[in-house]
């Protein structure tokens, strides 16, 4: 008799996801596929991580490097945050099927652990459910999650005895007749106690109609061996649902998409229509926030109070003060918007722009690199590219900041209080002295002293018999 008197159980959690993903018709491993910007294996991996596991395995097979890299490389998209978090990647070079996978692990993992296992293509499983099936699990109990389905075609179905007990799994390409009538189907989560479970993975054939090895099979082993299987029925369909085709994944995004836009109204925004905001990231908000439609926000995003976003605006990584007002038609990425600033309708932010308090930003301007002080005011198709900008500036329609010779990358200075005229080319590196006036339509190439007119505008010349060209005949 194995001894299954374990006093502290620890837990080990491992993701399945070296499945190819068929209904994909993908390039792509189907884990790497985006939900809400992240790869669907980011969303398992971070439940699982709030369980807090001794130790996380996840199995890879088919592109399993790219798998790797997206999630672990630093420089990546989409790394895990703190680098303690130790994955193990274990390779399953050959997909036999789900008991296979995790019968790659097994060399790992010592007996007197509690065995976790998730789909790295069921995103959206919730950490509370994880933890009340966790919280129930022994050494003499073997833990699983169902729900019901309207339509459980696809699942395997859990075959109940006449006293209701879960006698077995069946996949629905083994099922008879009455079998895929039931339905109440596997989620593809539990917990087993390691000791067991080695045991089992040992016995497992691949005598069905995929000629795969069921991990589901193992159930029924549990059964025979007078384990008690106890199995938590979940009602949200949304938080187990695998994604197995692109249609799955929409309708996830969709649902993901509802919570985190129920979850920003209830904290106090107003959402012109929940149905066109969509939330790519995290977003933090201040008091009174309100939303137009057709808004997307991506990254880590704080809005501060009375902050009020225009239609048709995307957003990424951005610190937005109080009372920012963004037009409609904006483009905004990686900045810092002070208080009190008014930006677009059609305006482009790009990264490492630095926006002081009542700076305006007008249609047609595009920011790239720059910071600009207080109250300054660029509000009419410019282009203004590693510069600096001082406070009470005007820069005129037109203006472009020429930062690259095609080789390298210069810095503009504008000073406090200069006006650019119109239709004006800063040639960089260049500077605008304090209270400085340029001339509209100059090409400034050398330092224009503060406080004087400087221009380079040829002077105004009419000719006065003039004959405009005729067509020639
Ligand atoms: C599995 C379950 C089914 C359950 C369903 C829930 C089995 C045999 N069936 O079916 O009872 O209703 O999930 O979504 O377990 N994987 C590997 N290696 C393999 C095969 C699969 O890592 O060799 C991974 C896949 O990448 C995926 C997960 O295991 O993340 C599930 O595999 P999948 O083929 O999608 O199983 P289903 O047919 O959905
Ligand atoms: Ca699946």
């Amino acid at each position: 008799m194995i001894s299954t008197d374990f006093q502290f159980m620890k837990l080990s959690i491992i993701i399945l996801a070296a499945g190819l993903g068929k209904r994909m018709h993908s390039e792509q491993p189907k884990v790497l596929h985006l939900l809400a910007d992240k790869p669907l294996i980011r969303h398992v991996v971070d439940t699982a991580l709030i369980l807090k596991p001794d130790s996380l395995y996840v199995v890879y097979g088919y592109k399993g490097e790219l798998v790797r890299q997206a999630i672990t490389e630093p420089n990546s998209q989409f790394p895990i945050p703190n680098s303690q978090t130790n994955i193990n990647w274990i390779e399953q070079a050959q997909q036999l099927g789900t008991g296979h996978a995790v019968a790659q692990v097994m060399p790992n993992i010592a007996d007197d652990n509690i065995i976790l296992v998730l789909c790295g293509d069921v995103p959206l499983i919730n950490s509370t459910i994880l933890q009340t099936l966790y919280s129930q699990a022994d050494a003499n109990h073997l833990g699983m999650l169902t729900v019901e389905l309207d339509n459980p075609h696809g699942y395997g179905r859990v075959v109940r005895n006449v006293a209701g007990e879960v006698e077995c799994i069946v996949e629905e390409k083994d099922a008879d007749v009455n079998q895929k009538q039931i339905k109440e189907v596997n989620v593809g989560v539990y917990t087993i106690p390691a000791v067991h479970l080695r045991r089992w993975l040992a016995l497992l054939n691949n005598d069905n109609a995929q000629g795969e090895y069921y991990l589901t099979d193992i159930i029924a082993l549990a059964v025979q061996d007078n384990l008690s299987i106890y199995s938590i029925l979940t009602h949200n369909i949304y938080e187990v649902m695998g994604v197995n085709d692109r249609t799955q994944l929409a309708s996830l995004e969709r649902y993901y998409q509802t919570q985190q836009v129920n979850r920003l109204m209830l904290a106090g925004v107003t959402v012109m229509d929940p149905t066109r905001l969509d939330i790519r990231g995290t977003v933090q908000t201040g008091r009174d926030v309100s939303i137009d439609v057709n808004v997307i926000l991506e990254g880590e995003i704080t809005l501060g109070d009375r902050v009020k976003i225009g239609p048709h605006t995307v957003i990424r990584h951005a610190k937005i003060a109080n009372e920012v007002e963004i037009l409609s038609h904006c483009v905004i990425e990686n900045v810092v918007i002070g208080a009190g600033c008014r930006i677009g309708p059609f305006a482009r932010l790009r990264p490492d722009t630095v926006l002081a308090e009542q700076v305006h930003v007008g249609n047609f301007v595009e920011l790239k690199k720059s910071t600009v002080a207080n109250g300054s005011k660029i509000n009419h198709l410019s282009y203004v590219g590693d510069s600096k900008v001082g406070s009470g500036v005007n820069i005129g329609a037109g203006t472009i900041t020429c930062n690259y010779d095609g080789a390298n990358k210069h810095k503009t200075i504008i000073e406090d209080r200069a006006f650019i005229g119109s239709n004006t080319q800063l040639v960089a590196p260049v500077k605008v002295g304090a209270g400085a006036t340029i001339g509209a339509g100059s090409t400034i190439t050398i330092n224009a002293p503060p406080d004087a007119l400087t221009y380079t505008r040829s002077p105004q010349k009419t000719i006065a018999d003039w004959q405009r060209p005729c067509k020639k005949k």
